[in-house]
């Protein structure tokens, strides 16, 4: 017999809570993504997202790679294959990073689903619940919410304007043992800083007398827009350095193609973790990419961005200096996407974010990028790379209008 509980809407609902895990308690929506939804409005102007331009993705030149790739090997691309990833594209990527010294065999890259996805890989396979992980003060978000799954706890040291202050790792790892040194050395996601050749050498001699694993995290390494490249710590120390990197910002992120390059031993713990999450990167996509690779375009197209944000970083720095208030201050960055400001103290940049939204203009408050939640009240991070040089100048005079306001306003308190 059919009962009341068969018929629908009269069943009891599950209280979904009595069976989620423990860990799960650990995880919560980034702030980031909560609040491009918020921010989301057309008429916003948004420095908010970490998003290339549009306006340049190679859409042409994809569809030219998915046609000739599905013409072609078509019966290779739509199947199954190698968690490993596919060796051509290895062998490109092996080839590309030895030109920066970072000089590995193609067997000992792994392709990713993005660099996201390298972070939880890096979580699941050396993270026990309780673990430390060294991070700067303020981080990627992304690293944060990935390891916070992991139920890790963050020990954090600070930064200036040359990156991560790595003299206070010695003392901070000698108090509190950690499982790994998370480090963005290139055009820091959120501060822009660049870690200058002596702090990475430092950072290497204090790894090697704890016996530290360092994580090197560059999605932005190749968008220089001034200054000479820095030899990635990789290089320095490839016995202990596990660098990740990625084509979200140099190619399209809507592909999430990323890559790890790690010694052979815990490559195969990579590949294992791998396995259970998702079999394998997509075939296709990863043979889109080489097509675009091998062909140059990849090359071609990192050149023009270089010139388009380089172009663009200089329209918010001078109209920063043009019409916000004398008393911020921020980074200047020599390359990626992001430029971090610090605004007095008065203002709480997630309070204020309303305003700005109320203004149409949107930024990151910089708490988002603390572990501990608990800093950045008066920071925040401005991204360059998105809207337009026009629409950059007129952001960030709404944004200092706006900032000088509520100065004025305080002031007068
Ligand atoms: C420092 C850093 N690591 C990792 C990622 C994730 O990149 P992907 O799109 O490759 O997953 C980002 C994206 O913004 C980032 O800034």
């Amino acid at each position: 017999m059919i009962g009341e509980a068969a018929i629908p809407g009269m069943a009891p609902p599950v209280d979904w809570d009595l069976y989620l895990a423990g860990r799960t308690s650990q995880m919560e929506s980034s702030v980031i993504r909560e609040l491009l939804k918020l921010t989301a409005q057309p008429d916003v102007i948004s420095f908010a997202g970490g998003l290339p331009a549009p306006e340049f993705f190679p859409i042409r030149e994809f569809e030219e790679a998915c046609r000739y790739i599905l013409r072609h090997e078509g019966r290779v691309a739509l199947q199954y294959s190698p968690t490993e990833g596919y060796m051509p594209l290895k062998e490109y990527l092996a080839e590309a990073m030895a030109k920066y010294g970072i000089e590995e065999k193609p067997e000992n890259i792994l392709l990713t689903n993005g660099s996201q996805q390298a972070l939880d890989l890096l979580g699941k396979i050396f993270l026990d619940p309780g673990d430390y992980v060294l991070t700067s003060r303020p981080t990627y978000v992304g690293a944060i919410q990935a390891w916070r799954a992991y139920e890790a706890n963050f020990l954090t040291v600070p930064l200036d304007d040359d990156g991560m202050v790595v003299d206070e790792v010695d003392k901070a790892v000698a108090a509190q043992p950690v499982k790994f040194v998370y480090v963005l050395p290139n055009f820091h996601n959120p501060a822009g800083t660049t870690l200058p050749l002596e702090r990475r050498q430092r950072l290497v001699e204090i790894a090697r007398r704890h016996n530290l694993i360092i994580i090197e995290d560059d999605p932005y390494g190749e968008l220089r827009y001034e200054g000479e490249d820095i030899i990635p710590i990789w290089a320095l120390a490839p016995e202990r350095t596990i660098y990740l990197s990625t084509f979200s910002k140099t190619l399209a992120p809507g592909i999430r193609l990323g890559w790890i390059v790690a010694p052979q031993p815990i490559m195969r713990r990579f590949v294992q973790a791998k396995q259970g999450t998702d079999l394998h990167t997509g075939t296709f996509v990863q043979m889109i990419a080489n097509d675009i690779c091998q062909r140059g375009i990849l090359r071609q197209h990192v050149k023009r961005l270089r010139k388009v944000y380089g172009e663009r970083r200089d329209v918010m720095l001078a109209s920063m200096e043009r019409y916000w208030p004398e008393e911020a201050r921020w980074t200047h960055p020599q390359g990626g996407l992001f430029l971090w400001a610090r605004v007095p103290s008065s203002i709480d940049t997630a309070d204020f974010l309303k305003k700005a939204v109320a203004e149409k203009v949107a930024y990151v408050p910089g708490f988002a990028f603390y572990p501990s939640g608990d800093d950045g009240h008066n920071a925040m991070r401005l991204n360059f790379s998105n809207a337009t040089p026009e629409k950059i100048e007129e952001g960030i005079r709404r944004l200092g209008a706006a900032l000088k306001k509520e100065l004025a306003g305080s002031l007068s308190l």
